[in-house]
C-alpha cells in the first residue's frame, strides 16, 4: 500500500484546519473520521473569536497569533469555494459580576460554514477525506510511526496528525502515550427574533448571546464538567433562559429553532496539546483545545505545520515559545 505524507485523525475544526495548512505547503493528506467530519464539537461551538474573554492568561498570545490569521483565512476559503464562513466582527458587550465593558469589534463566524468550505477546499486540493473509518490504533516501526489500524484497514504514512478531540487521550493511550483530557459538556439553543435586531454579542458570567449571520442568536453554553453525554437537559436548558431573558428582556418573545450540545476537550492546566510526541518519530498531537478550539484552529494548523515540514515557524515566536515550554513541562509523553 503506497504512504501519504501525512494522516491527519479527526475530521473537527483542528484536523480539517491543519489538513488544508499543509495542502498549501504542499503536502498530500489524508484525513480519517470515525462519524462525518465536522459533526463533533465543532458542531456545537457558538463561533466566537473572542481573545480577550473567557481566555487563561497564558493563552493570549497564542490567541491573538490565530485572530489575526482569520481574515485571509475565510477569504482565501471564500475564494476558492464559494462558502461564506459568516465572518464577521461586530460590538462585545461583556457583562459580568465585575465589569461592564463594550469592545467595538469583536470577531465570529459559524463554525459549520467553516468546517464545509475547510472540507471543500481539501477535496478540490486533492485531500482526501475518509469518513465512517475509525481509527484503533497506531502502526509503529522502530519508535517511528508508520501509520495506524482503522476499522476498515491498514492506513499507511510518513507523518501521523492525532486531531481527534476527546477521543485523542484514548487512540495515543493504545500506543502507551499519555494526555489527560476531560469532557466538558456544553448545551446550547438557537432562536430568532423577527423585528429586533440584536447587533452586538452580549456575554455574561453564565450566558452568551451570540447574533449570527443568518439571522438566529445562540444562546450558549452549559459547563457540565465530566459529562460525556450528548443529551440535552431541561435545567440546562432552563438556566440559559433565564439568564438569557434577565441579559436582553426581549428575547423572551423568540421562537426556539434549535437545541444541541458539544463536549469540550479540556486539560488540567487549559492549554492545548500542540506539537510532537516524545518518544514516538513523526507522531503528532493537536487536541485540548476546550473552550476555544475554532479561535485555535488556524495557529495549531500553522504549527503543526511547521513540526510536520521541519520550517521555521511561520508563527509569532511568542506564540511557539508558550507550546514549546509547556509541551517540555506538561506534553505528551510515553
Ligand atoms: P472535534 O470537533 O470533536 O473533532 C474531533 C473529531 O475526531 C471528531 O469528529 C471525532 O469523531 C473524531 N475522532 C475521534 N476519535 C477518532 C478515532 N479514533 N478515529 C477517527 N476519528 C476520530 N470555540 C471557540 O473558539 N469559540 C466558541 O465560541 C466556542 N463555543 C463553543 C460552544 C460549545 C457549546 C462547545 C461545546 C464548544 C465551543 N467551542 C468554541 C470549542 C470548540 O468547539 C472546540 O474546542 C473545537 O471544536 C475542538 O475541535 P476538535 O477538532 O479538536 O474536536
Ligand atoms: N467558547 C464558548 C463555549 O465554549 O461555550
Amino acid at each position: 500500500m503506497k504512504a501519504t505524507e501525512t494522516l491527519i485523525i479527526g475530521g473537527g475544526v483542528i484536523g480539517l484546519s491543519i489538513a488544508y495548512e499543509l495542502l498549501k505547503r504542499g503536502q498530500p493528506v489524508h484525513v480519517l473520521e470515525q462519524n462525518r467530519s465536522g459533526e463533533g464539537a465543532t458542531r456545537a461551538a457558538a463561533g466566537m473569536l473572542a481573545t480577550d474573554h473567557e481566555l487563561i492568561p497564558d493563552l493570549h498570545q497564542l490567541a491573538a497569533a490565530s485572530r489575526q490569521l482569520y481574515p485571509h483565512l475565510v477569504r482565501e476559503l471564500f475564494n476558492e469555494t464559494g462558502i461564506d464562513s459568516g465572518y464577521k466582527e461586530n460590538p462585545f458587550r461583556m457583562k459580568t459580576a465585575d465589569r461592564d465593558v463594550t469592545f467595538a469589534s469583536v470577531g465570529q463566524l459559524d463554525p459549520v460554514q467553516l468546517t464545509r468550505s475547510l472540507r471543500q477546499a481539501i477535496v478540490t486540493r486533492g485531500g482526501q477525506i475518509e469518513e465512517q473509518t475509525t481509527v484503533t490504533g497506531l502502526l509503529q516501526s522502530q519508535a517511528t510511526v508508520s501509520g495506524v489500524e482503522t476499522t476498515r484497514g491498514k492506513r499507511q504514512a510518513r507523518h501521523v496528525v492525532i486531531a481527534s478531540g476527546r477521543g485523542s487521550e484514548a487512540l495515543l493511550a493504545t500506543s502507551g502515550v499519555c494526555i489527560r483530557t476531560v469532557p466538558v459538556k456544553g448545551e446550547c439553543l438557537a432562536v430568532r427574533l423577527p423585528g429586533h435586531v440584536l447587533t452586538e454579542t452580549l456575554f455574561s458570567d453564565d450566558v452568551y448571546l451570540v447574533p449570527k449571520f443568518d439571522g438566529r442568536i445562540i444562546i450558549g453554553a452549559t459547563e457540565r464538567p465530566g459529562d460525556e453525554t450528548t443529551t440535552v437537559s431541561v435545567g440546562g436548558i432552563a438556566q440559559l433562559l433565564q439568564s438569557a431573558i434577565r441579559l436582553f428582556p426581549a428575547i423572551e418573545e423568540a421562537e426556539i429553532v434549535q437545541i444541541w450540545s458539544g463536549i469540550r476537550p479540556q486539560t488540567a492546566d487549559g492549554l492545548p496539546y500542540i506539537g510532537p510526541v516524545s518518544g514516538i518519530e513523526r507522531l503528532f498531537v493537536a487536541t485540548g483545545h476546550h473552550r476555544h478550539g475554532i479561535l485555535l484552529a488556524p495557529v495549531t494548523a500553522a504549527l503543526i505545520a511547521d513540526y510536520v515540514t521541519g520550517s521555521v515557524s511561520t508563527v509569532e515566536s511568542g506564540a511557539v515559545a508558550l507550546t514549546e515550554s509547556r509541551r517540555n513541562k506538561h506534553g505528551a509523553h510515553h
